[in-house]
């Protein structure tokens, strides 16, 4: 079972999965390590990954189930796939905060206010959901995906039903157009 932890960049994937206790794959590391990319982006200064090779080397390591990381996971065929989400104006700090540039701020606000990574993974994933991380401590959004990957592992948790689970996080609770002209205006300045 592949388990993809998906989101624009800034959402936390990164944090979340090192606070869930379980083994898990950056896939940004393996396209890097293993040399599993086809070129490179010099506009966005990063690499082109190779998404069949990345696949073939996810289900080779898989070992009945693997947690994989990466803005680009939901594009693996996963079983189960969650995409974490946050409020516009905290990613733009975050990302400010990582160093990111001007340029890739404003590309990452603009694709998480207008659901890009979410929309994509519900057209090809079966199994999404959908868990924002606003407001909440990395632990907390650790918590609840640990939720979700011991309900979809074992079919019931704590007295919740998979179905239960999936309907509580399901695509399309969270919402950021109120954000569009505010995100707008700010990098208009
Ligand atoms: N829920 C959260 N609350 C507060 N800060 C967070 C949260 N999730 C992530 N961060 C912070 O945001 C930044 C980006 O997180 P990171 O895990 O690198 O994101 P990603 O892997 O999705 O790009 C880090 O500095 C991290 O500490
Ligand atoms: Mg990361």
């Amino acid at each position: 079972m592949i388990i993809a932890i998906t989101g624009t960049p800034g959402t936390g994937k990164t944090s979340v999965c090192k606070a869930l206790g379980l083994e898990f794959m950056d896939l940004n590391k393996v396209v890097e390590e293993e040399g599993f990319y086809t070129g490179v982006d010099n506009e966005r200064g990063c690499l082109i990954a190779d998404l069949d090779k990345v696949e073939e080397y996810v289900r080779h390591e898989e070992k009945g189930m693997v947690v994989v990381e990466s803005h680009l996971a939901h594009f693996l065929k996963p079983d189960v796939t969650v995409v974490l989400r946050a409020n516009p104006l905290l990613l733009a700090d975050r990302l400010k905060q990582k160093g990111f540039s001007a340029q890739k701020i404003k590309e990452n606000v603009e694709a998480e206010t207008l659901d890009v990574i979410l929309a994509e993974a519900v057209e090809r994933c079966e199994i999404v959901y959908e868990v924002d991380t606003s407001g909440k401590s990395i632990e907390e959004v650790a918590s609840t995906v640990r939720e979700i990957i011991d309900v979809e592992m074992e079919g019931k948790k704590e007295g919740k039903t998979v179905e239960e689970t999936r309907d509580k996080y399901k695509p399309g609770s969270v919402d950021w157009t109120c954000h569009l002209t505010v995100t707008m205006k700010n990098h208009k300045s």
